[in-house]
């Protein structure tokens, strides 16, 4: 197997940081950029979180900062869910140092190296750097093999009654990736719902790892309120689910279809418009990811997890 050269961008975050490590864990995917966004907390916290988890991982990979606002606004954070820095108030040991420069920047002279459809590019956070990269160099498209994205809803939101959080907090950026050309997945909620981690799930990281990788992922882990949507009983695993996508497909059911993202004001801004028969006359841009077989998932997760330092 030839690992995929892979870019990640997030915003770390609780399930962010589960799915770095995931990552570089794999394989199958060859990391060799990591860009901080912010989002769920402010970028000086996510991009400290990001060359935390790197750092723990054992990776050299580079980090890089990127943007601290949305394309037209600020962001709103979720705080409340990922704790004031991002990690539930885990502190980690601080990772190795931010590579100057600028997220789109380092993003397309990554692409630029890279042979067509090439590149695995994932996003964990609003889209704002990623919408940068392809506003600014679209025929860096062409080097894409596929962006697999955790953003949007198809049901229920879970930021507001529309619309899911990565796509609420910039969907003028995500707008302009599904309409990049490149071949798009989408990890929304409705899939990532399905990634519901209890303490079964904890208990059984905690008998399979013993590194501090898997110490700390069981801790944020231990420390993540469970979600009213799942009536308590754990919380979700958004972010790995795009990776678990890009590393083991098999794990999941997608349907292609076309989708837009509601960029305007009203109750609607950052909800998905997802058609599944052609009503739009638009070819399909996306596949969407619909079903997860979450036991295989979790077994996938924890055994990387555990395997890391
Ligand atoms: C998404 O929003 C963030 O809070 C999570 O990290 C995830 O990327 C879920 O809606
Ligand atoms: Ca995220």
């Amino acid at each position: 197997m030839t690992p995929r050269p892979t870019l990640i961008d997030c915003d770390p975050g609780t399930d962010d940081a589960i799915a770095l490590w995931l990552a570089l864990a794999s394989p199958e995917l060859d990391v060799r950029l990591v860009t901080a966004v912010g989002g769920n907390v402010g970028l000086a916290h996510t991009l400290r979180n990001a060359r935390a988890v790197v750092g723990l991982a054992g990776s050299a990979v580079p980090v890089v900062a990127g943007a601290d606002r949305a394309l037209t606004a600020p962001y709103v954070d979720a705080a409340h869910v990922h704790g004031d820095n991002g990690l539930g108030g885990l502190i980690l040991p601080d990772g190795p140092a931010a590579m100057p420069g600028v997220a789109a920047d380092a993003m397309r002279a990554v692409l630029r190296e890279a042979a067509p459809r090439s590149v695995t590019v994932i996003g964990l956070g609003p889209a704002t750097n990623l919408g940068l990269v392809f506003a600014t160099e679209p025929a860096l498209a062409g080097r894409v093999a596929e962006i697999v994205l955790m953003t949007g809803a198809v049901g229920e939101g879970n930021v507001t009654p529309s619309a899911e959080f990565n796509a609420w907090n910039d969907p003028e950026a995500l707008a302009i990736v599904l309409g990049c050309g490149a071949p798009v997945a989408l990890a929304t909620l409705d899939v990532t719902n399905q990634a519901l981690c209890t303490g079964a799930e904890i208990a059984a990281l905690r008998a399979a790892g013993q590194g501090a990788c898997a110490a700390a992922a069981a801790r944020i882990w231990e420390g993540v309120k469970p979600s009213r949507r799942s009536g308590g009983r754990g919380h979700e695993q958004h972010d790995a689910c795009a990776v678990a996508w890009a590393v083991a497909p098999g794990l999941f059911v997608g349907t292609p279809v076309f989708v837009e993202v509601d960029c305007g004001p009203g109750l609607g801004r950052g909800r998905l418009s997802v058609d599944r028969w052609g009503r739009r006359g638009q070819a399909a841009n996306a596949t969407l990811l619909e079903r997860l077989d979450a036991p295989r998932f979790f077994t996938l997760l924890t055994a990387r997890l555990a395997a890391l330092p």
